[in-house]
């Protein structure tokens, strides 16, 4: 068996050194190039991140005004103004505490088919416009998606409505206040979309990440754990604390 690449792998010893590390990266970037864009995630993973960049946008004047922002995906249907939605989940633990104007998250508001896919369109055109993303960020759900791009999803797709797995909705499920009330769909870029970007950095915390951990980077690129495809990435980075490496660092053993 040939011996997993592991050259692109860091691990902290906890989930605040692992957002110590991503945050860092992150901050360097914005240094030396201040009109950087960013492509940021949900979830309870970056959280940690986001507070590091407040904390050093507020004491070190890290300076985000000419940083452009695209999240990966949002709920649909789902209003803006919802306390579920990720554009109240950015702004709630990003944006309302630094100084970065340009931020985008598709929108998740119900409409037609049609004008789904022309907003996703447009989605795509103005990441083009400014200048593709720098560095994207992401976690990983227990499925192996990244985004909303669930088992399924092809190395080739691009920001469109997608269905999400009865394991996503489930991970969701509590702070929706019952599996009932998550949405069964969700606007994400796709994995083409997250491939375009410079620099990949995937992070993932917790032994409850450990087996998709290993599995995104031992398996073979496969349409079933879209994050396979993400490894391939040329300059792709995953940051890890100890649980979540422990199965990936086992397997290289
Ligand atoms: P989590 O979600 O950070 O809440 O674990 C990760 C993901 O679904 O990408």
């Amino acid at each position: 068996m040939t011996r997993t690449d592991l050259s692109n792998v860091q691990v902290a010893k906890d989930y605040t050194g692992l957002c110590g590390l991503v945050a860092d990266r992150i901050a360097n970037l914005v240094q030396t190039k201040p009109n950087a864009v960013l492509g940021l995630a949900t979830g309870s993973t970056p959280l940690g991140v986001y507070s590091a960049l407040v904390r050093r946008h507020r004491e070190e004047g890290l300076d985000f005004s000419r940083v452009t922002c695209f999240n990966l995906d949002e709920y649909y249907p789902m209003s803006p103004k919802s306390l579920h939605s990720y554009r109240q989940f950015m702004a709630m633990n990003l944006f309302d505490y630094i100084n970065c104007p340009n931020w985008f998250v598709p929108d998740g508001l119900r409409r037609s088919a049609s004008e789904i896919e022309q907003d996703c369109l447009e989605y795509e055109a103005r990441i083009a416009d400014a200048g593709g993303i720098d560095l994207q960020l992401l976690g990983i759900g227990r499925t192996g998606h990244v985004g909303f791009n669930e088992p399924g999803s092809a190395p080739d797709s691009r920001t469109r409505l997608v269905t999400l797995a009865e394991v996503t909705r489930q991970d969701a499920a509590p702070s929706f206040g019952g599996i009932d009330n998550v949405p069964r769909q969700a606007v994400s870029m796709g994995i083409g979309t997250i491939m375009d970007a410079r620099e990949i950095v995937m992070m993932a915390t917790g032994a409850g990440k450990a087996a998709i951990v290993r599995a995104a980077w031992t398996e073979d690129p496969t349409d079933h754990i879209p994050a396979t495809w993400v490894r391939r990435h040329p300059n792709v980075h995953l940051r890890l604390d100890e649980s979540a490496a422990s199965l990936l660092l086992e397997a290289d053993a």
